[in-house]
């Protein structure tokens, strides 16, 4: 015994600058050592005196700390015969590694198939930015935000009757925020619509694996816009889709493509309003030939509205959904844009025939954000501050496209820079030969960022390109990341 406690002691280092208490220190010490074999089954711990001088602390956070592993079950106390190790340890651990000290080889875990074996399908995306500068993708104007409004609403919530903002909630979301969506899309897209249609989601990437979790098996397939979101891409390969890369042109998704490489797709996900990254609209004929070929398999299909608030024109690009009479098409939508992307709020429209299925999967899963949040995005909208503010952003983000067209006279003939319908990115095409990539490096040597055009693409196109968004960087900021732009080797 005196041999195994001094080992055994050598072993444990407690650090008194630490954050960590003594006694939960020698608490995961003594735990470690069990853990790896240190002490065996039923062997006896030192008496609580010993350990509290050989480690120079008191008995009493001894006592804590075995009061603690008792409390796990890894050690048990018989009353005048000490501390032993658990019996029910034998076989519940792992081999002690030689040295405890240092940790395995490999220790990673083993991770499902979904993961490891569609690795190649997923998208890579890095954390997405959130500075306010040229030419950053995917982030309104933060600084535009009428904060003192929120803050508002938010304080009238937080002091109203808790059980409403910090109990679960409506499986489905907040019915007030329900009804002012559906009255949002009536107003802005003409979409007849009720508040038992619409299904709250923690954003629109949550609202892509929902959907992909009810209709999806193993393998099914997915048509996808090539180029197109990554989110989406990824949300639905989680859900275990496989994905086809469907070609896009200036009418949207080439339906006769996806026809020609999967027939019998499941789902077909698709931007009409805004192709992402490309902004074209999809034409009335395609929208067509996309409902017809649903029909004809039996598919259903995902109109991602991400950013369709924002249009320069006097009204807004219609929905699929709008045109859809077989209740094929699940109509997705975010606040991301239209507010900010932390609140993590998002919603879907769903076709009345499917309102049972999707209020069964809600009643399975907890599935939407703070009720609070819910009730304050419920509020901003019924007082009419969301009218009001995407209206200012409408205006704001035209002016920044315009400062952007207008600074892109001056780059060299190398890049073309394409118009867009709204929202606040663009993209440009790469002449024959110049790598998108080198161009992202020396941009980004620069301040300046860009996204590479393959980004967003399931697979290789020919036409490399950067794209470009104007959401967050003011007019100046735009004129100078322009600048740069046109001072890049790799474009010159
Ligand atoms: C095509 C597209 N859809 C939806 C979103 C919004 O996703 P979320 O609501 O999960 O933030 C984005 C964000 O950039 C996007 O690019």
């Amino acid at each position: 015994m005196k041999q195994a406690s001094g080992a055994l002691l050598s072993a444990i280092n407690l650090d008194r600058n630490s954050r960590r208490s003594i006694s939960v220190q020698l608490y995961m010490a003594l735990r470690d050592i069990i853990l790896s074999g240190g002490l065996r089954t039923g062997e006896r711990l030192p008496a609580t005196r010993t350990l509290a001088r050989e480690t120079g602390v008191s008995r009493t956070t001894v006592i804590d700390a075995i009061d603690r592993l008792a409390a796990e079950g890894m050690v048990v106390s018989r009353v005048g015969a000490g501390t032993y190790v658990s019996e029910t340890l034998e076989h519940q651990r792992t081999p002690a590694p030689a040295n405890i000290d240092e940790p395995p080889k490999d220790d990673a875990p083993r991770l499902s198939g979904i993961v490891t074996a569609r690795e190649h399908d997923y998208a890579r995306r890095t954390w997405l930015p959130h500075e306010a500068r040229a030419f950053v993708t995917a982030l309104p104007a933060l600084d535009a935000f009428p904060m003192a409004h929120w803050a508002r609403l938010s304080a009238r919530h937080l002091r109203g009757e808790r059980g409403a903002v910090m109990g679960y909630g409506q499986p489905k979301g907040l019915e007030a925020l329900r009804r002012a969506i559906a009255t949002h899309l009536g107003a802005m897209k003409g979409i007849k619509c009720n508040a038992e249609q619409i299904f709250i989601t923690c954003g629109a990437q949550h609202a892509f694996s929902l959907i992909g979790r009810l209709f999806l098996n193993p393998g099914s397939k997915v048509w996808m816009e090539n180029p197109g979101a990554s989110g989406a891409r990824n949300a639905l390969v989680s859900e275990g889709a496989e994905m086809v890369p469907v070609d896009v042109d200036s009418e949207g998704l080439v339906v006769s493509d996806g026809l020609a490489k999967a027939p019998g797709f499941r789902l077909a996900f698709v931007t009409p309003s805004h192709q992402q990254p490309l902004g074209h609209v999809m034409s009335l004929q395609r929208r067509f030939e996309l409902l017809k070929a649903a029909e004809a398999s039996e598919a259903l299909i995902i109109e991602d509205d991400y950013d369709g608030e924002f249009y320069y024109g006097n009204v807004a690009q219609p929905a699929l959904y709008g045109t859809d009479t077989q209740g094929r098409v699940l109509y997705v939508g975010t606040f991301s844009k239209s507010l900010f992307p932390s609140l993590r709020l998002g919603f879907i429209l769903v076709p009345e025939r499917m309102i049972a299925a999707f209020d069964r999967m809600f009643q399975l899963w907890a599935s939407v954000p703070s009720t609070a949040t819910q009730a304050i995005v419920a509020d901003f909208m019924d007082e009419g501050h969301f009218a009001t503010h995407i209206r200012m952003m409408r205006r704001l983000y035209k002016a920044r496209y315009e400062a952007l067209m207008e600074a892109g006279r001056s780059l060299p003939g190398s890049i073309r820079l394409h118009e867009t319908i709204g929202g606040f990115h663009t993209h440009a095409d790469l002449a024959p030969g110049i790598d998108e990539h080198t161009a992202v490096a020396q941009a980004a040597e620069k301040g300046v960022v860009l996204a590479p055009l393959s980004r967003y693409c399931l697979s290789p196109i020919s036409q490399s390109g950067l794209v470009l968004g104007f959401g967050t960087a003011a007019p100046e900021d735009i004129r100078r990341g322009m600048k740069v732009l046109c001072g890049l080797p790799a474009l010159s």
